[in-house]
């Protein structure tokens, strides 16, 4: 079967499950809500992750499907308070929940999906389930850091490469490895096994990243579902502004600077710092390392046996260089 056909068949998979497991209805402002950012779609990376590593191991993907579900709860919930904490109008190409009703309802509605993530998770038919667990529960205390230094890193003056890299790591490479590690411990794989895919986790899910913020700049905004520029208005530390600040000279540089002191810029400037961006070859260099990422992440493969699922996960990460949304 076709790898994207084979994705879809699990995204579709996973939303199955999903609707089934809100079952109250009330208080209204609790659940509609929480339901609202769970049906408007998402591409599913994270759960299709679980069920992939789960099969890459040897495992059945029904044994990993409350598991893929509540990880996917769980990145739902930090979508809506990382919304709030970005002032995003946008997601998934509709009004982020913050906006449709406010920041209180967008608080408690992501609260509880980070209570329905636990409650999802722990339905796992497992011996494993302390384990799963613990590793969720890291997983969940490394994305606030990682978060904490995104917003932190708005107003410092000046930050590195590896800061960067660090904070990535945190709130967006996390839950990708969290979602291979999870994978592989239900489809009972080795320790070796495990290792490698929470390594290809991590890689995938620092390529991600990279690759959200240069969406960010370079996407179509229909395409893409949130607004476009709305990084360089906020102030955000992304791998391009890090890396045009080292790069540019003269009426460039001191643009970037007054966007770095006043910790952002208004929207009309957009266009500018994007010409910036790739006139100082920044967006070309977030492609040499998400491409270097990618080719790393594939071989961690190498490791596993030859089989559908690991060819399956070598195709996602390559379908991850191309993605426009
Ligand atoms: C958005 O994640 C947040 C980031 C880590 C960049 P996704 O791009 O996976 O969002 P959905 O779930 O597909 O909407
Ligand atoms: C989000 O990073 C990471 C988490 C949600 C934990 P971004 O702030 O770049 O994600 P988007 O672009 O809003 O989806
Ligand atoms: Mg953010
Ligand atoms: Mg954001
Ligand atoms: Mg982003």
């Amino acid at each position: 079967m076709e790898f994207l056909q084979r994705y879809k068949q699990y995204g579709s998979f996973i939303d199955e499950h999903l609707s089934t497991f809100i079952k109250r209805t009330i208080p209204r402002s609790l659940y509609e809500p929480a339901n609202y950012i769970l049906e408007a779609g998402g591409k599913r990376i994270r759960p299709v992750l679980v069920l992939c590593a789960c099969e890459a191991v040897g495992g059945k993907k029904e044994d990993a499907v409350h598991a893929a579900a509540g990880l996917e709860i769980l990145h739902n919930f930090t979508l809506i308070h990382d919304d709030i904490m970005d002032h995003a109008a946008a997601r998934r190409g509709r009004p982020t929940v913050h906006t449709k009703w406010d920041a209180s309802v967008a608080i408690l509605a992501g609260d509880v999906l980070l209570g329905l993530a636990y409650r999802a998770l722990l339905q796992s038919n497992t011996a494993s389930i302390q384990e799963l667990s613990s590793i969720f529960t890291e997983g969940v205390i490394e994305v606030c850091e990682g978060q904490a230094y995104d917003k932190e890193f708005e107003t410092r003056r000046r930050v590195s490469l590896d800061e960067y890299l660090l904070m990535i790591r945190k709130k967006t490479g996390t839950m990708v490895a969290v979602a291979m590690e999870v994978g592989a411990i239900l489809g009972n794989g080795s320790a070796g096994q495990r290792a490698a895919l929470k390594s290809y986790g991590e890689l995938v899910g620092e390529a991600f990243q990279v690759q959200d913020d240069l969406l960010d700049v370079v996407a179509d905004e229909k395409q893409f579902g949130k607004a476009i520029g709305g990084d360089i208005v906020e102030g955000k530390k992304t791998f391009l502004l890090i890396t045009a600040l080292q790069r540019a000279k003269g009426e460039d540089k001191r643009l970037l600077q007054k966007l770095v002191q006043e910790g952002g810029v208004s929207k009309r400037k957009v266009d500018r710092i994007r010409r910036i961006f790739l006139s100082t070859g920044a967006v070309e260099a977030a492609e040499i390392q998400i491409a270097n990422d990618i080719a790393k992440a594939k071989e961690q493969l190498k490791v596993l046996n030859d089989s559908e699922s690991t060819h399956m996960l070598s195709w996602f990460a390559d379908m991850l260089l191309s993605r426009k949304s």
